[in-house]
């Protein structure tokens, strides 16, 4: 038998095969595969050994899974016949990757824990790959002959399957790490795609959105100012006099249209804002006359609940720029908000002056309202559209919920902010702060 297997180099052979082939060839592979063959096939197999099989440990199953091989367990190529898979502690290679000790077995027959592969061998020879003291895989060798390995041949396997073992931690490190980019890669084109897709859509709802808001300004407002209109004139006895029931009525029916109007105007206004479609016009303006015009649209309002109204101009005729029709439409809407929500014999104002922040002067526009005033927790959700707080009393108050969310956006637009202090029971200040231009 021994005559038709290959004879082993000699030392000096072996110390040359070993610098060559393991040290340099190997180390230029770029895959754990590239060098687990190149181990088996061309440093295993000049050592003048029959066979080879190296095993790779899987560490989740806890099992050796053969990878590559050369002799008879590797009839061509990078083809291992009929690979078989060990547990973790069975057999020779199963204990030498356990204990990460080799062994040399001169007489297999004497060893009840053999494992019978492709053919009973009688010699065999299990080396662990081992980094940093742990076994990644085992390098396993058979011959049919008894006593064929030395301890010579232990130490050669040995220190091939160590230098073979820290290659392969650098090759499975880099592996592991393409894997994670592709994955990573694969997640941000995923991500992209869903970006887009979402984004497409949002494109489409906005544009149906336009459409419908188009429409119902269209649709809605015409015969509601029929409505108003007619109402209006029922009223006024065009059409006869009315019983009071029959009076009463259409005063609710009056009342709710132009409730209705003001929504659909406010819904409309905050859409245009928020897509970018109001174009402020500014101009430079005189303080007074933008707060007086907003003065006069609320001051009988607020008498005829009983109110007691205080405007206090101490802006010593400034003057700003500003859009003025549209500050004074953020006045009104928070005006109106003082009187809807002071009960009767309480007393609101607007009040403006002049202040000093970093060295620039500012105008203040500050409307209070002795009223019932807003708890602290809901403040934060007062900017947010259609909210309303639901206490028994502010809900007794009809609106929309979107004044103060366009009135911010207004102001937000004239690139300030907007201040609003207030609790339950204490009244209520806003403050608009602007930047002056001049004052006589
Ligand atoms: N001056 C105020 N005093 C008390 N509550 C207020 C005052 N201004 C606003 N609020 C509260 O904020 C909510 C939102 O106001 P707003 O956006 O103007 O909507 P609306 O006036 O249509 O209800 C009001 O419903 C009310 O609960
Ligand atoms: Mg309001």
């Amino acid at each position: 038998m021994t005559s038709a297997h290959q004879s082993k180099p000699d030392r000096h052979d072996r110390l040359r095969i070993l610098s060559e082939d393991v040290a340099i060839t190997m180390l230029a592979c770029a895959s754990t595969d590239e060098v687990l063959w190149h181990l088996a096939r061309n440093v295993v197999a000049k050592m003048g050994f029959d066979d080879v099989v190296i095993y790779m440990l899987d560490t989740e199953r806890q099992s050796l899974t053969q990878r590559a091989a050369f002799g008879n367990k590797n009839p061509s190529e990078y083809e291992i016949l009929d690979p078989i898979v060990i547990p973790l502690g069975q057999g020779i290679v199963g204990r030498v990757a356990l204990t990460g000790e080799s062994e040399l077995i001169t007489d297999t027959s004497t060893h009840p824990e053999y494992i019978v592969d492709d053919e009973v061998r009688l010699s065999e020879l299990a080396v662990p790959m081992s980094v940093g003291g742990e076994v990644i895989g085992v390098i396993d060798s058979e011959h049919p002959d008894r006593g064929f390995y030395t301890e010579q041949d232990q130490q050669i396997l040995s220190a091939i399957a160590s230098i073979g073992a820290t290659k392969i931690s650098q090759t499975l490190a880099v592996e592991a790490l393409r894997v994670e980019r592709s994955q990573l890669s694969d997640g941000i084109e995923e991500r992209t795609a869903d970006l887009v897709a979402a984004n497409r859509q949002l494109a489409q709802a906005n544009k149906l959105k336009d459409e419908f808001l188009a429409s119902m300004s269209h649709e809605l407002r015409t015969p509601l100012n029929t409505v108003l209109g007619m109402s209006e004139a029922l009223t006024e006895g065009v059409f006869g006099l009315l019983t009071p029931e029959q009076a009463e009525s259409v005063g609710l029916i009056h009342e709710s249209g132009t409730h209705l109007l003001s929504l659909i105007n406010d819904i409309l206004d905050l859409h245009k804002i928020e897509r970018g479609r109001v174009k402020l016009d500014l101009h430079l303006c005189s303080i007074h006359e933008t707060c007086a015009s907003a003065v006069r649209m609320i001051r009988k309002k607020a008498e005829d609940k009983g109110l007691k109204f205080d405007f206090r101009d101490d802006s010593a005729a400034a003057i700003a720029v500003l859009d003025s029709r549209r500050v004074k439409q953020a006045l009104i809407n928070l005006l109106n908000n003082a009187v809807k929500f002071t009960p009767e014999g309480g007393s609101i104002g607007l009040c403006i002056s002049l202040t000093r922040e970093n060295n620039n002067e500012l105008i203040n526009f500050e409307v209070w309202d002795s009223g019932i005033g807003i708890p602290k927790t809901e403040i934060k959700n007062l900017f947010v559209p259609f909210q309303q707080i639901d206490s028994g009393l502010s809900r007794a108050h009809e609106g929309t919920g979107l004044g103060l969310v366009i009135t911010k956006r207004l102001v937000e637009l004239h690139d300030r902010t907007i201040r609003l202090e207030s609790d339950e029971g204490q009244g209520t200040r806003v403050t608009l702060k602007f930047p002056l231009i001049n004052h006589a």
